[in-house]
């Protein structure tokens, strides 16, 4: 059987999967539960040295599809609010009982140096594998000059980095907020700062949506709401994206990542490897299914990577990331074209309404004798844009099927169409 054990930016992890610093890491008895899961390590849930932290009522809004399955949910949560003493008591405690498992301690406090490296030091007395500095929480603690307000200044990300790793000797994860312009600014300079590793993403700036009878933002606080943290499966596509670009860039390229971002299945985090993450991290999967998903995420990885012959998780670890390209250097003259299964058909109609009204009107149907209507795809019209496959309900049912159109391959700089090419 594979071998999920793994490095993480120095941290010893007997699988991949941590829970992700939130809630579910929230106190002793949670991260009990999650470690007799089989979760192989927890990121805290974000220490202050005794902010005064208020939590409100209520604190989560939802982003439902029209079959009310959950795509990501906000959150107006704060740090944690329980005093700091009582926390690294309970990481104490969890170390000794609990010594193949990892915790991360995760950090925030205002632009002050002093109080960066006395909070670093308390929390790395406690025992902690490694220290997160939460630069991304875009609520509630911004306000404050903490969490995004530094995330979001590429000085600041170096300059707190930097504080923590001169008085600690333990790895340490910069985590990045995702509302930003340019994700490589961030990454370069949590590792100018000498970040061990990146944690991302922190949640992205969100209304999920409007109560229409209390005229406010939910989650509704006494009439009023607020712009919140989203996340859930909806946001994995941002994720990955961001992870790629980070892998993808020479600069940081050998900068370790702990992946977070909708991570719900086996399949979510063999993509976050894929694209060059060490470890990978969960939150709101847990919250919405229960800390026994890992069960799942374990056994699914493992028997991918037997499949494939994958005997550990760096045998494949980074492998997308050479064909994560610009779009230029994607290949001008490769075609495929739309094939309609007449055999799984359902004679639903929704390919044909889809390309007639807003693509290309390359899906002809005809209707037979006994009423039975046939789809079929009109080669010369297909450019093979995949939106028939992507809506039509029966899987595998249209298949996108490359061509030999006879031309060889060309990038967008060696095509003749190419103005700067035009130039030459
Ligand atoms: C209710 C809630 C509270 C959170 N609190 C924190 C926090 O204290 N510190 C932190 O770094 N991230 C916090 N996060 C963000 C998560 O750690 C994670 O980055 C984010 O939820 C994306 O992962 P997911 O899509 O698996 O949920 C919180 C998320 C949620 C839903």
């Amino acid at each position: 059987m594979a071998d999920l054990s793994c490095n993480i930016a120095g941290v010893e992890s007997i699988n991949p999967f941590w829970l992700a610093s939130a809630p579910p890491t929230d106190k002793y008895i949670n991260v009990v539960r999650a470690f007799e899961a089989g979760w192989g390590g927890v990121v805290w849930k974000t220490l202050g040295i005794d902010p005064p932290v208020i939590n409100v009522s209520s604190r989560y809004g939802v982003h439902k599809n029209g079959n009310q399955a959950i795509l990501g949910i906000n959150n107006i949560e704060l740090i944690s609010d329980r005093p700091l003493e009582t926390n690294l008591e309970e990481i104490r405690r969890l170390r000794k009982e609990w010594p193949d498992r990892v915790i991360i301690g995760s950090m925030m406090a205002e632009i002050e140096e002093d109080i960066w490296k006395e909070l670093a030091v308390r929390i790395a007395d406690s025992g902690v594998q490694g220290i997160e500095l939460n630069l991304g929480c875009p609520h509630g603690m911004c306000e404050r000059g903490m969490g995004s307000a530094i995330g979001q200044v590429p000085e600041m990300v170096e300059k707190v980095t930097r504080w923590v790793r001169d008085v600690v000797d333990i790895p340490v994860f910069t985590k990045l907020t995702p509302n930003i312009t340019n994700i490589l600014w961030s990454a370069e300079a949590a590792q100018k700062g000498g970040a061990d590793a990146v944690s991302l993403i922190n949640t992205v700036n969100s209304v999920v949506s409007v109560d229409l009878d209390a005229m406010a933002p939910t989650p509704v606080v006494n009439g009023k709401g607020t712009h919140g943290g989203y996340c859930g499966s909806a946001v994995k596509p941002i994720a990955l994206h961001m992870v790629a670009e980070i892998a993808r860039n020479p600069e940081t390229s050998d900068l370790a990542m702990s992946a977070i971002g909708g991570i719900e299945t086996w399949r979510d985090a063999a993509e976050f490897i894929a694209l060059g993450a060490e470890g990978l991290q969960v939150c709101t999967a847990a919250m919405l299914y229960g800390f026994r998903i890992v069960d799942d995420m374990i056994a699914g990885l493992s028997g991918w990577m037997d499949e494939k012959g994958y005997k550990t998780i760096s045998d494949f670890r980074g492998m997308a990331v050479p064909n994560t390209v610009d779009w230029n250097a994607l290949d001008m003259n490769f075609d495929t074209k739309a094939y309609i299964d007449p055999d799984s058909c359902i004679e639903c109609g929704r390919c044909h309404i889809a390309c007639e009204d807003t693509a290309h009107q390359a899906i002809e149907f005809s209707v037979a004798e006994d009423g039975k209507r046939t789809f079929t795809v009109v080669d010369e019209e297909c450019v093979g844009c995949n939106l028939c496959a992507m809506i039509c309900p029966v899987p595998e049912c249209i298949e996108m099927r490359p061509v030999d159109n006879g031309k060889p391959a060309m990038t967008w700089p060696e095509h003749p169409l190419n103005p700067m090419k035009a130039a030459e």
